[in-house]
Protein backbone atom coordinates (compact mmCIF):
# COMPACT_ATOMS: atom_id res chain seq x y z
CA UNK A 1 0.00 0.00 0.00
CA UNK A 2 2.76 2.22 0.80
CA UNK A 3 4.56 1.34 -2.43
CA UNK A 4 0.88 2.35 -4.47
CA UNK A 5 0.72 5.58 -2.49
CA UNK A 6 4.56 6.86 -3.34
CA UNK A 7 3.94 5.75 -6.95
CA UNK A 8 0.76 7.80 -7.11
CA UNK A 9 2.49 10.83 -5.40
CA UNK A 10 5.52 10.51 -8.13
CA UNK A 11 3.11 10.61 -10.94
CA UNK A 12 1.00 13.78 -9.59
CA UNK A 13 4.52 15.33 -8.97
CA UNK A 14 5.99 14.86 -12.13
CA UNK A 15 2.34 16.15 -13.77
CA UNK A 16 2.12 19.38 -11.88
CA UNK A 17 5.93 19.42 -12.01
CA UNK A 18 7.23 18.98 -15.72
CA UNK A 19 7.66 21.65 -18.10
CA UNK A 20 4.79 20.36 -20.44
CA UNK A 21 2.23 20.96 -17.36
CA UNK A 22 4.28 24.16 -16.82
CA UNK A 23 2.98 25.42 -19.72
CA UNK A 24 -0.28 24.06 -20.19
CA UNK A 25 -0.99 26.04 -16.94
CA UNK A 26 0.55 29.30 -18.21
CA UNK A 27 -2.66 31.11 -19.79
CA UNK A 28 -2.80 32.70 -23.70
CA UNK A 29 -2.83 36.50 -23.04
CA UNK A 30 -2.49 39.66 -25.14
CA UNK A 31 1.13 40.75 -23.59
CA UNK A 32 1.70 44.13 -25.19
CA UNK A 33 -0.55 47.01 -26.41
CA UNK A 34 -3.03 47.20 -27.96
CA UNK A 35 -1.63 50.69 -29.10
CA UNK A 36 -3.03 52.65 -31.46
CA UNK A 37 -0.84 54.79 -34.95
CA UNK A 38 -1.56 56.16 -37.96
CA UNK A 39 -4.62 57.36 -37.15
CA UNK A 40 -6.14 59.23 -39.75
CA UNK A 41 -9.64 60.45 -41.12
CA UNK A 42 -10.20 57.24 -41.71
CA UNK A 43 -8.08 54.62 -40.46
CA UNK A 44 -5.88 53.38 -38.08
CA UNK A 45 -3.09 50.93 -37.24
CA UNK A 46 -3.61 48.55 -34.48
CA UNK A 47 -0.63 47.15 -32.88
CA UNK A 48 -0.20 44.22 -30.21
CA UNK A 49 1.44 40.73 -28.83
CA UNK A 50 0.38 37.85 -28.04
CA UNK A 51 2.55 35.33 -25.21
CA UNK A 52 2.53 32.72 -27.74
CA UNK A 53 1.94 32.06 -31.55
CA UNK A 54 -1.70 33.08 -32.57
CA UNK A 55 -3.92 33.92 -35.25
CA UNK A 56 -5.37 37.31 -34.69
CA UNK A 57 -8.04 40.12 -35.43
CA UNK A 58 -9.54 43.05 -34.45
CA UNK A 59 -12.95 43.93 -34.43
CA UNK A 60 -14.48 47.52 -34.81
CA UNK A 61 -17.64 49.10 -34.29
CA UNK A 62 -19.13 52.16 -34.66
CA UNK A 63 -20.02 54.00 -30.91
CA UNK A 64 -23.61 52.86 -30.42
CA UNK A 65 -23.74 49.91 -32.93
CA UNK A 66 -23.70 46.40 -33.27
CA UNK A 67 -22.47 45.70 -36.23
CA UNK A 68 -19.43 44.60 -36.01
CA UNK A 69 -15.95 44.44 -38.30
CA UNK A 70 -13.63 42.26 -38.26
CA UNK A 71 -9.75 43.14 -39.48
CA UNK A 72 -7.11 41.38 -40.42
CA UNK A 73 -3.37 41.48 -42.00
CA UNK A 74 -3.85 39.60 -45.43
CA UNK A 75 -1.07 39.34 -47.60
CA UNK A 76 -0.03 37.37 -50.94
CA UNK A 77 -3.15 35.56 -50.20
CA UNK A 78 -2.68 34.68 -46.58
CA UNK A 79 -3.85 35.56 -43.40
CA UNK A 80 -0.84 36.92 -40.85
CA UNK A 81 -1.09 33.83 -38.74
CA UNK A 82 1.46 31.28 -36.65
CA UNK A 83 3.15 35.18 -35.34
CA UNK A 84 3.17 36.66 -31.88
CA UNK A 85 3.70 40.35 -33.17
CA UNK A 86 0.25 42.05 -34.65
CA UNK A 87 -0.17 44.85 -37.02
CA UNK A 88 -3.39 45.01 -38.47
CA UNK A 89 -4.82 48.12 -40.50
CA UNK A 90 -8.22 49.23 -40.00
CA UNK A 91 -9.38 51.16 -43.06
CA UNK A 92 -12.36 52.35 -44.58
CA UNK A 93 -13.91 54.55 -41.38
CA UNK A 94 -15.87 57.52 -41.22
CA UNK A 95 -14.01 60.62 -40.34
CA UNK A 96 -14.26 62.39 -36.93
CA UNK A 97 -16.34 59.55 -35.67
CA UNK A 98 -16.20 57.49 -32.42
CA UNK A 99 -15.35 54.24 -32.63
CA UNK A 100 -14.92 51.38 -30.36
CA UNK A 101 -12.49 48.16 -30.85
CA UNK A 102 -11.16 45.06 -29.17
CA UNK A 103 -7.98 42.66 -30.53
CA UNK A 104 -8.71 39.04 -30.33
CA UNK A 105 -6.85 36.11 -30.84
CA UNK A 106 -6.53 32.65 -31.20
CA UNK A 107 -3.59 30.52 -29.81
CA UNK A 108 -2.61 28.08 -32.67
CA UNK A 109 -1.27 24.91 -31.24
CA UNK A 110 -0.94 22.58 -33.97
CA UNK A 111 0.54 24.13 -37.55
CA UNK A 112 0.97 21.57 -40.11
CA UNK A 113 0.62 21.89 -44.11
CA UNK A 114 -3.32 19.53 -43.97
CA UNK A 115 -4.04 20.15 -40.28
CA UNK A 116 -4.66 22.98 -37.95
CA UNK A 117 -5.74 22.95 -34.58
CA UNK A 118 -6.44 26.19 -32.25
CA UNK A 119 -6.12 26.43 -28.28
CA UNK A 120 -7.89 29.40 -26.28
CA UNK A 121 -9.01 32.24 -27.36
CA UNK A 122 -8.76 35.34 -25.36
CA UNK A 123 -10.23 38.85 -26.76
CA UNK A 124 -9.23 42.84 -24.95
CA UNK A 125 -11.39 44.63 -23.30
CA UNK A 126 -13.07 47.01 -25.69
CA UNK A 127 -11.38 50.15 -26.29
CA UNK A 128 -12.49 53.79 -27.93
CA UNK A 129 -10.71 55.83 -30.45
CA UNK A 130 -12.41 58.98 -32.57
CA UNK A 131 -11.18 58.97 -36.69
CA UNK A 132 -9.69 62.83 -37.07
CA UNK A 133 -11.89 65.40 -38.29
CA UNK A 134 -10.86 67.00 -41.77
CA UNK A 135 -13.02 70.22 -40.58
CA UNK A 136 -11.14 70.81 -37.31
CA UNK A 137 -10.55 74.33 -36.89
CA UNK A 138 -7.74 72.94 -33.99
CA UNK A 139 -6.03 70.15 -32.54
CA UNK A 140 -3.53 69.85 -29.71
CA UNK A 141 -0.87 67.45 -29.18
CA UNK A 142 2.02 66.72 -26.81
CA UNK A 143 5.45 66.25 -27.52
CA UNK A 144 8.47 64.58 -25.59
CA UNK A 145 11.95 63.51 -26.16
CA UNK A 146 14.84 62.77 -24.86
CA UNK A 147 13.83 60.47 -22.87
CA UNK A 148 16.55 57.49 -23.03
CA UNK A 149 14.86 54.31 -21.66
CA UNK A 150 13.56 56.03 -18.76
CA UNK A 151 10.18 54.59 -18.85
CA UNK A 152 9.54 56.72 -15.14
CA UNK A 153 10.70 59.63 -17.05
CA UNK A 154 8.32 59.13 -20.21
CA UNK A 155 5.42 58.73 -17.68
CA UNK A 156 6.50 62.09 -15.39
CA UNK A 157 6.22 63.22 -19.08
CA UNK A 158 2.74 62.30 -19.84
CA UNK A 159 1.37 63.13 -16.27
CA UNK A 160 1.88 66.72 -16.61
CA UNK A 161 -0.13 66.56 -19.90
CA UNK A 162 -3.66 67.29 -20.56
CA UNK A 163 -4.13 63.30 -21.97
CA UNK A 164 -7.97 63.78 -22.00
CA UNK A 165 -7.81 66.52 -24.12
CA UNK A 166 -5.16 66.05 -27.16
CA UNK A 167 -5.49 64.29 -29.76
CA UNK A 168 -2.25 62.28 -30.09
CA UNK A 169 1.34 62.17 -28.92
CA UNK A 170 4.70 62.76 -30.90
CA UNK A 171 7.39 61.16 -29.33
CA UNK A 172 10.37 63.31 -31.03
CA UNK A 173 13.38 61.21 -30.51
CA UNK A 174 16.13 59.65 -28.43
CA UNK A 175 13.23 57.81 -26.43
CA UNK A 176 15.94 54.62 -26.25
CA UNK A 177 19.68 55.55 -26.26
CA UNK A 178 19.70 52.64 -28.47
CA UNK A 179 18.48 49.68 -29.46
CA UNK A 180 20.10 46.38 -28.08
CA UNK A 181 17.44 44.76 -26.16
CA UNK A 182 14.82 42.06 -27.21
CA UNK A 183 11.15 43.71 -26.34
CA UNK A 184 13.02 47.44 -25.35
CA UNK A 185 10.71 49.81 -27.27
CA UNK A 186 7.98 48.07 -24.83
CA UNK A 187 9.86 48.54 -21.67
CA UNK A 188 11.14 51.68 -22.49
CA UNK A 189 7.95 53.41 -23.41
CA UNK A 190 5.29 51.58 -25.32
CA UNK A 191 4.44 49.68 -22.45
CA UNK A 192 3.85 53.29 -20.16
CA UNK A 193 2.28 54.72 -23.03
CA UNK A 194 -0.59 51.75 -23.34
CA UNK A 195 -1.00 52.32 -19.63
CA UNK A 196 -1.55 56.17 -19.85
CA UNK A 197 -3.12 56.81 -23.32
CA UNK A 198 -2.06 54.86 -26.33
CA UNK A 199 -5.28 52.35 -26.24
CA UNK A 200 -7.39 55.34 -26.96
CA UNK A 201 -5.32 57.72 -28.57
CA UNK A 202 -2.28 57.57 -31.43
CA UNK A 203 1.60 58.03 -30.47
CA UNK A 204 3.92 58.69 -33.65
CA UNK A 205 7.59 58.34 -33.02
CA UNK A 206 10.45 60.60 -34.81
CA UNK A 207 13.30 58.89 -34.90
CA UNK A 208 16.39 60.51 -33.02
CA UNK A 209 19.82 59.92 -33.67
CA UNK A 210 20.13 57.50 -30.86
CA UNK A 211 17.48 54.92 -32.02
CA UNK A 212 19.45 54.54 -34.98
CA UNK A 213 22.31 52.40 -32.83
CA UNK A 214 22.38 49.17 -31.68
CA UNK A 215 22.32 45.37 -32.97
CA UNK A 216 18.42 45.96 -33.47
CA UNK A 217 18.10 49.19 -34.66
CA UNK A 218 17.07 47.67 -38.49
CA UNK A 219 14.05 46.09 -36.66
CA UNK A 220 12.71 48.92 -34.82
CA UNK A 221 10.08 49.38 -37.92
CA UNK A 222 8.39 46.53 -36.47
CA UNK A 223 6.80 48.32 -33.61
CA UNK A 224 6.65 51.89 -35.11
CA UNK A 225 4.07 52.62 -37.57
CA UNK A 226 3.63 56.19 -38.18
CA UNK A 227 1.72 55.83 -41.34
CA UNK A 228 0.52 52.84 -43.72
CA UNK A 229 3.69 53.68 -45.29
CA UNK A 230 6.13 52.48 -42.35
CA UNK A 231 8.50 55.66 -42.26
CA UNK A 232 10.01 57.20 -39.85
CA UNK A 233 8.83 60.73 -41.60
CA UNK A 234 5.71 61.96 -42.77
CA UNK A 235 2.82 64.22 -43.03
CA UNK A 236 -0.06 64.41 -40.43
CA UNK A 237 -3.51 66.40 -41.37
CA UNK A 238 -5.87 67.59 -38.69
CA UNK A 239 -8.26 70.28 -40.69
CA UNK A 240 -6.33 73.52 -40.75
CA UNK A 241 -3.46 72.35 -39.03
CA UNK A 242 -0.27 70.45 -41.01
CA UNK A 243 1.78 68.43 -39.18
CA UNK A 244 5.11 67.40 -40.69
CA UNK A 245 7.54 65.32 -39.21
CA UNK A 246 11.35 64.63 -40.13
CA UNK A 247 14.29 62.47 -39.33
CA UNK A 248 17.32 64.03 -38.69
CA UNK A 249 19.14 60.55 -38.73
CA UNK A 250 22.49 60.25 -37.02
CA UNK A 251 24.34 62.82 -36.23
CA UNK A 252 28.18 61.77 -37.44
CA UNK A 253 29.48 61.61 -40.81
CA UNK A 254 28.50 58.05 -42.10
CA UNK A 255 32.08 57.58 -42.31
CA UNK A 256 32.52 57.72 -38.27
CA UNK A 257 34.47 54.61 -37.23
CA UNK A 258 31.75 53.87 -34.50
CA UNK A 259 29.27 52.89 -37.22
CA UNK A 260 31.68 50.52 -39.10
CA UNK A 261 30.50 51.77 -42.24
CA UNK A 262 26.97 50.46 -41.58
CA UNK A 263 25.00 53.57 -42.43
CA UNK A 264 23.79 55.75 -45.04
CA UNK A 265 22.08 58.89 -43.45
CA UNK A 266 23.46 61.25 -46.16
CA UNK A 267 21.39 59.73 -49.30
CA UNK A 268 18.64 59.35 -46.45
CA UNK A 269 18.40 62.85 -45.74
CA UNK A 270 18.66 63.46 -49.46
CA UNK A 271 15.91 61.70 -50.20
CA UNK A 272 13.40 62.68 -47.01
CA UNK A 273 14.28 66.79 -48.38
CA UNK A 274 13.10 65.15 -52.04
CA UNK A 275 9.81 64.36 -50.20
CA UNK A 276 9.41 67.11 -48.49
CA UNK A 277 9.26 69.53 -51.70
CA UNK A 278 6.99 67.24 -52.64
CA UNK A 279 4.60 67.86 -49.39
CA UNK A 280 4.61 71.73 -48.87
CA UNK A 281 3.56 72.10 -52.58
CA UNK A 282 0.73 69.84 -52.31
CA UNK A 283 -2.70 71.17 -52.08
CA UNK A 284 -3.53 69.67 -49.15
CA UNK A 285 -0.50 71.39 -46.88
CA UNK A 286 -1.10 74.51 -49.34
CA UNK A 287 -4.56 74.83 -47.87
CA UNK A 288 -3.71 74.38 -44.17
CA UNK A 289 -3.57 77.30 -42.24
CA UNK A 290 -1.07 76.16 -39.61
CA UNK A 291 2.19 74.39 -40.53
CA UNK A 292 4.29 72.94 -37.53
CA UNK A 293 7.39 70.40 -38.44
CA UNK A 294 8.51 68.30 -35.76
CA UNK A 295 12.40 66.87 -35.53
CA UNK A 296 14.96 65.69 -32.83
CA UNK A 297 17.94 67.43 -34.33
CA UNK A 298 17.86 71.07 -34.72
CA UNK A 299 18.92 71.66 -37.99
CA UNK A 300 21.64 74.47 -38.54
CA UNK A 301 23.54 76.83 -40.65
CA UNK A 302 26.54 79.30 -39.76
CA UNK A 303 24.24 82.18 -40.16
CA UNK A 304 22.14 81.63 -37.42
CA UNK A 305 25.47 82.17 -35.48
CA UNK A 306 24.86 86.02 -36.43
CA UNK A 307 22.67 86.17 -33.58
CA UNK A 308 24.94 87.02 -30.62
CA UNK A 309 22.97 84.86 -27.77
CA UNK A 310 23.17 82.13 -29.57
CA UNK A 311 26.02 82.00 -31.07
CA UNK A 312 28.11 79.71 -29.14
CA UNK A 313 25.88 76.92 -29.21
CA UNK A 314 25.67 77.66 -33.19
CA UNK A 315 29.33 77.14 -33.70
CA UNK A 316 29.44 74.46 -31.52
CA UNK A 317 26.15 72.42 -33.70
CA UNK A 318 27.87 73.58 -36.85
CA UNK A 319 30.74 71.09 -36.37
CA UNK A 320 28.00 68.02 -36.19
CA UNK A 321 27.38 66.53 -39.94
CA UNK A 322 23.97 65.45 -39.14
CA UNK A 323 22.57 68.94 -37.92
CA UNK A 324 24.79 70.60 -40.33
CA UNK A 325 23.22 68.76 -43.49
CA UNK A 326 19.79 69.16 -41.97
CA UNK A 327 20.49 72.73 -42.00
CA UNK A 328 21.83 72.87 -45.83
CA UNK A 329 18.70 70.51 -46.92
CA UNK A 330 15.55 71.01 -45.13
CA UNK A 331 15.87 74.90 -43.81
CA UNK A 332 15.50 76.02 -47.43
CA UNK A 333 12.71 73.98 -48.20
CA UNK A 334 11.02 74.91 -45.36
CA UNK A 335 11.57 78.85 -45.30
CA UNK A 336 9.48 78.85 -48.28
CA UNK A 337 7.25 76.82 -46.42
CA UNK A 338 5.59 79.66 -44.30
CA UNK A 339 6.18 77.47 -41.30
CA UNK A 340 4.71 78.60 -37.39
CA UNK A 341 6.99 76.83 -35.55
CA UNK A 342 9.44 74.04 -35.70
CA UNK A 343 9.54 71.82 -32.43
CA UNK A 344 12.83 70.06 -31.64
CA UNK A 345 15.31 68.25 -28.79
CA UNK A 346 18.48 66.72 -28.42
CA UNK A 347 20.74 69.18 -26.81
CA UNK A 348 18.75 68.41 -23.45
CA UNK A 349 18.17 72.17 -22.77
CA UNK A 350 15.72 74.80 -23.17
CA UNK A 351 16.56 77.20 -26.05
CA UNK A 352 15.07 78.93 -28.97
CA UNK A 353 16.63 80.22 -32.59
CA UNK A 354 14.37 83.19 -32.99
CA UNK A 355 13.27 83.97 -36.92
CA UNK A 356 15.88 85.25 -38.91
CA UNK A 357 14.84 87.13 -41.71
CA UNK A 358 16.46 85.95 -45.29
CA UNK A 359 18.13 82.56 -42.79
CA UNK A 360 15.88 80.96 -40.81
CA UNK A 361 12.26 81.78 -41.99
CA UNK A 362 10.78 80.20 -38.49
CA UNK A 363 11.48 79.71 -35.42
CA UNK A 364 12.82 76.75 -33.56
CA UNK A 365 11.77 76.04 -29.99
CA UNK A 366 14.14 73.21 -28.41
CA UNK A 367 12.75 71.21 -25.64
CA UNK A 368 15.01 69.99 -22.64
CA UNK A 369 14.74 66.38 -21.46
CA UNK A 370 12.67 67.18 -18.20
CA UNK A 371 9.80 68.85 -20.17
CA UNK A 372 7.00 67.93 -22.78
CA UNK A 373 5.65 70.26 -25.12
CA UNK A 374 1.80 71.10 -25.05
CA UNK A 375 0.99 72.15 -28.78
CA UNK A 376 -2.47 73.18 -29.71
CA UNK A 377 -2.94 74.97 -33.32
CA UNK A 378 -5.95 76.75 -33.84
CA UNK A 379 -7.24 80.18 -35.40
CA UNK A 380 -4.70 81.93 -32.73
CA UNK A 381 -1.73 80.31 -34.03
CA UNK A 382 0.35 77.25 -32.53
CA UNK A 383 0.43 77.96 -28.70
CA UNK A 384 3.32 75.61 -27.74
CA UNK A 385 4.07 75.35 -23.55
CA UNK A 386 7.04 73.87 -22.31
CA UNK A 387 5.82 71.73 -18.73
CA UNK A 388 8.64 70.64 -16.54
CA UNK A 389 8.04 67.24 -14.82
CA UNK A 390 7.46 68.66 -11.54
CA UNK A 391 4.34 70.72 -13.28
CA UNK A 392 5.67 74.10 -13.88
CA UNK A 393 5.35 75.80 -16.71
CA UNK A 394 8.51 76.96 -18.68
CA UNK A 395 7.97 78.32 -21.41
CA UNK A 396 5.16 79.33 -23.44
CA UNK A 397 4.05 81.26 -26.52
CA UNK A 398 1.91 81.75 -29.65
CA UNK A 399 3.61 81.53 -33.15
FE1 LIG B 1 19.69 63.32 -29.74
Amino acid sequence: MRRLITMVAAVVAIALFSPVAAQAQQAYTINHGPYLQGLTYDGVIVSFTTSERGFSKVEVREKGSDEVREFRTSKHGLFEANNTHNVIEVKNLKPATDYEYRVVSKKLTRFEPYHVRFGEEVASEWYSFRTFDPAAKSVSFVVANDIHDKADLCAKMLDVQPLDEIEMVFYNGDIMSYYNREGQPFTSFIDVSVEKFAKNKPFAVVRGNHETRGQFARIYDEYIHNTPEGMFYGVFYFGDTAVVMLDGGEDKDDQHPVYGGLVDFDNYRREEAEWLKGVVRSPEFLAAKNRIVIMHVPPIVERMAEIEENKKEIMRQIAWRGASHLGELIIPILNEADIDVMLCGHIHRQLIYPEQPGVLEFPIVVNDNVSSLYVRSDEAGVYVKAVHIDGHTSFEKTY
